[in-house]
Formats: C-alpha cells, sequence, structure tokens
C-alpha cells in the first residue's frame, strides 16, 4: 500500500484525507492518505521518521511550510525553482531515483482554477490593463504574486495589506527577484494603502489572499466603489464558498471565483507523484468533491 499524508500543527481541520479519499477511491487505489500532527519542535525528527518508514511522501501545512523549506535546503534535497522563489513547500516526494524532492503547489492551484474559471484567462482580457490587486501579503500572497507574474504575466501588482511594511517587503522581493532571475524585468508591484480611482479603474483582477471572511474569522473590509465591473473577483477562502466579497461583487456585477478549486488543484500535484496517477474531475465529480470536502 503506499502510504502518503499531510502534516501540520493543529491537523484536525485538515480537508486533505477527504481530498485525497476521494481521489483514492476514483482511481481504486490501494493508498493511503492520513493527516499526522506533528508539534513544531519534533519536525525534522518526524520528517525523517516518515520518509524512513517508506511514506511516498507528504502535504505540509500550517504551520511548517516555511520551517521544511529550511530542513530541505540544509539536508540538500531537490527544491522546484518556485519553491525557492516563494521559499515554502507543500509537497515532498520521494522520485523513482529515491531522490527527495520539495516543491509548492499552492501555485498550481491558484493558477489552474483561475485558469479554468475565467476560460483560459478570456475573462482577465475584457479589462483595460494587465493589472491585479492583491489584498494580504502573507504566505498564501506570496505564492499567488509570484504566480500572477511567472504564470499569469500581469504586467502591475498592487498589495494592500493591514500592515503596509509586510506589502513593501513583499513588493520589493519580487520585483528584484524577478529582474535577478531574467524572468521578466518590467513588472510593476507595489504597495497601496487604498483602491484608488486610478487603480481601480484598470484592475483586471483582485484576489484576497487573507483568511477573512472564513468562518470563525472577521469580516474582510473592503472598499470597492472605485473598481470597475469588469474585473474579476477571486477569494481563497473557501468556507463559507460564497463568501461576502464575493456576494457583494455579485451584487455589484463583477465576475467572480470562489477558493474551492485552489484547495482542490493544489493536491493533485503530490497526487501524481506519490500515487502515480493525474488526476481529472468533471464538473460533475468537481461539484460532488466540493460537497464533500464542505459537509461537517
Ligand atoms: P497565510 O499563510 O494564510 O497567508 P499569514 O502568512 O499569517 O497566513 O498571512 C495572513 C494575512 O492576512 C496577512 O496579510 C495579514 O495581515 P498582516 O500582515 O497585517 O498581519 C492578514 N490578516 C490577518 N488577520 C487580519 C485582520 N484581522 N485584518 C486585516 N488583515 C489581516
Amino acid at each position: 500500500m503506499i502510504k502518503a499524508g499531510v502534516i501540520g500543527y493543529p491537523i484536525s481541520h485538515s480537508l486533505s484525507p477527504k481530498l485525497h479519499g476521494y481521489l483514492l477511491q476514483k482511481y481504486k487505489i490501494d493508498g493511503q492518505y492520513k493527516a499526522i500532527e506533528i508539534k513544531p519542535e519534533n519536525l525534522e525528527q518526524e520528517f525523517d521518521r516518515l520518509i524512513n518508514e517508506g511514506y511516498a511522501g507528504f502535504n505540509v501545512t500550517v504551520p511548517h511550510k516555511e520551517k521544511v523549506f529550511e530542513i530541505t535546503q540544509k539536508k540538500g534535497y531537490k527544491i522546484s525553482s518556485l519553491a525557492q522563489a516563494i521559499k515554502a513547500v507543500n509537497t515532498i516526494y520521494v522520485d523513482k531515483n529515491n531522490v527527495i524532492n520539495a516543491t509548492n503547489s499552492d501555485a498550481f492551484g491558484f493558477y489552474e482554477n483561475l485558469r479554468i474559471k475565467s476560460n483560459n484567462f478570456k475573462l482577465l482580457n475584457s479589462s483595460p490593463s494587465k493589472s491585479a490587486i492583491v489584498l494580504g501579503a502573507g504566505g498564501a500572497a506570496n505564492a499567488i504574486v509570484y504566480n500572477l507574474i511567472a504564470n499569469c504575466q500581469f504586467e502591475k501588482i498592487y498589495i494592500l495589506n493591514r500592515t503596509k511594511e509586510k506589502a513593501l517587503k513583499l513588493a520589493n522581493y519580487y520585483e528584484n527577484y524577478f529582474v535577478k532571475n531574467k524572468l521578466s524585468g518590467n513588472n510593476i508591484i507595489e504597495a497601496i494603502d487604498e483602491i484608488t480611482p486610478k487603480i481601480g479603474a484598470a484592475a483586471s483582477m483582485l484576489v484576497n489572499t487573507t483568511s477573512l471572511g472564513m468562518k470563525n474569522q472577521p469580516e474582510l473590509n473592503i472598499n470597492l466603489t472605485h473598481l470597475n465591473k469588469y474585473a474579476v473577483i477571486y477569494d481563497i477562502v473557501y468556507n463559507p464558498l460564497f463568501t461576502n466579497l464575493l456576494k457583494n461583487a455579485q451584487e455589484r456585477g463583477n465576475p467572480i471565483i470562489t477558493g474551492i478549486g485552489m484547495l482542490i488543484y493544489q493536491a493533485f500535484e503530490g497526487f501524481e507523484k506519490w500515487f502515480g496517477v493525474k488526476p481529472q474531475l468533471n464538473n460533475e465529480e468537481f461539484e460532488e468533491l466540493t460537497k464533500i470536502l464542505l459537509s461537517k
């Protein structure tokens, strides 16, 4: 039996076992995917233990993503360029040569959900320019800003965060990163205090990367007055599926993207590496899985 799982602390809230359980059943694979609680102080030894026990790999969730990046760096494991850019790891897998690989599939999950739901980005092209507004500057924002530039080719990113210093730091990091790595030369990434009429009129997307609006979290309060009606509003929060942000967006007539797809698609990379099957879901299966994930 192929073994995989998710490590975090706490871990009981994780939806990954349900998600992978669904895929294992769909493809009739003899495998298991368990939630494994690991305290921060035991992380490195538990990491080694799972590998020694023959795990094909595992997902990494809060609060271990950055620390696992450091561990894999220290041990000289193979780290994908994406995980190196983000400095956070959410997927570990042992490849056929027995090499331990570390990567980050959050960015792919974000991208794939956006690509599918925006009809291969056609929706985003209806707006005047390729600029995006990112709410938040934490770990999720990090993966998303990277993706918006590297994969979605946004020219301008505006980051709006409660703590402006963090927005400035993230903006600076990626402005330098893309130039240094010759990935792109002329992106503008700016920390902003509000959505001004000029920024709002030009944006083709606004994405909430904070946990605000999630069940048991405070609401996200954001003034959308100046945002044009074509801008796609994407919330990475998936519980509830229709957050207040998305409801407001719908009332104003903006297209919306819910966060459940990001959760579902980020799981695919690990699943393929561990269990050897590249998952594919039709619309019906996607809806069925969404229901399973959001049921108690
Ligand atoms: P994640 O890895 O999920 O992105 P994180 O790194 O802790 O989590 O980042 C959380 C983000 O939500 C941050 O941008 C944070 O803003 P600060 O940088 O000011 O902390 C934002 N956030 C969390 N709670 C918030 C609140 N009550 N009001 C405004 N922003 C909040």
